[in-house]
């Protein structure tokens, strides 16, 4: 048991530049306005959510593409700042690295965002056979390549089924845009977090009716959960039964650019230290709400550590 609590929490993703344009007016189309400040932030769903883990103390890796050069170097200088095992991305020399552009807006706490992916590939099965498992007790997809996502999950599947129960990796996935070929993840999750974004799109008005109307697509035993900006968020366990945590907004929305992401991991943080499935939808909107409140992730260490 000791041993499996100092294994690593691997997010497999995205890693990308944000370019954050602070701003405390949303700019008109064809004007030219000054920013209240600018900053690159490494961003990316899996990224942000390995940073948060970090910062909440657990010990992760991150497994993704990177270009190389400059902007790739900055990304992976935050990663070894944020103490997250690197070891595992691959480097495309010929590639551009994702960057968006995003307009936060401190007045409302809205992020819009420009995402631009030329042609970096992601993690392929293939690549995910030489990771020794043995390090990890959890293991997070942010719903990409979906496809080749379910045959590395299937891997992971097979490692399980040598172990006790354990000793075993468990497994979670996030479905978050709204693209038919991410929803084929949804039996292939312990842990599965769908967006907002993804229950509107299938004509779902609340989280509570999301995870009524989308639990026949998770394996049974598994846990949904669905995350409703400042309605909180909610969470379906084997039992059937909804729990619920109300958000906790800050006292200023100032940023709400990765607050899925936060919410994600401060629910997996709880999860994997062995925390009740309420206690995990409670922390996560503590956190997520509270990141709300301020630039960046880092703020989240002095607020929530437990070391
Ligand atoms: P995203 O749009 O980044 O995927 P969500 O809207 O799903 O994020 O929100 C994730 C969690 O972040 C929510 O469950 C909530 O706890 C918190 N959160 C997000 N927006 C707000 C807000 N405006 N006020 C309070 N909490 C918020
Ligand atoms: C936030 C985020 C940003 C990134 C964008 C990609 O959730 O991961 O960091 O630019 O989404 O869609």
């Amino acid at each position: 048991m000791e041993d499996q609590k100092r294994k690593k929490i691997l997010c497999l993703g995205l890693a990308c530049l944000d370019i954050i344009n602070v701003v405390d007016k949303y700019p008109e189309e064809d004007t030219d306005s000054r920013c209240l400040s600018q900053r690159w932030q490494r961003g990316g769903n899996a990224s942000n959510s390995c940073t948060v883990l970090s910062l909440l103390g657990a010990s992760t890796a991150f497994m993704g593409s990177l270009s190389a050069g400059p902007v790739a170097d900055f990304i992976l200088e935050d990663f070894q700042k944020h103490h997250i095992d690197v070891s595992l991305v691959s480097e495309h020399a010929q590639c551009a690295l994702p960057a968006s552009v995003v307009i936060s807006n401190i007045s409302t706490g809205s992020r819009t965002i420009l995402h631009m992916n030329r042609n970096l590939p992601d993690v392929t099965a293939e690549d995910f056979a030489k990771v020794d498992l043995r390090q990890f007790k959890w293991i997070h997809w942010e719903g990409r390549n979906a496809e080749e996502q379910v045959k590395m999950i299937q891997q992971v599947v097979m490692y399980n089924s040598t172990l006790p129960q354990h000793q075993r990796i468990t497994i979670s996935v996030e479905i978050e845009k709204t693209r038919e070929p991410l929803y084929q993840l949804f039996p292939h999750g312990d842990v599965v977090f769908v967006s907002k974004d993804v229950a509107r799109h299938f004509g779902f008005l609340t989280a509570e009716a999301a995870l009524k109307g989308l639990c026949s697509r998770v394996k049974q035993g598994a846990v949904l959960i669905c995350a409703w900006a400042e309605k909180g968020a909610d969470a379906l366990g084997p039992d059937g039964v909804v729990l619920h945590s109300d958000a906790f907004p800050p006292e200023s929305l100032v940023d709400t650019l990765g607050a899925g992401d936060t919410f994600n991991s401060a629910v997996i943080y709880t999860l994997s230290n062995g925390g009740s499935l309420q206690d995990a939808l409670t922390f996560g909107c503590k956190v997520a709400g509270s990141k709300c409140g301020f630039h960046g992730y880092d703020g989240i260490a002095e607020k929530f550590t437990d070391n």
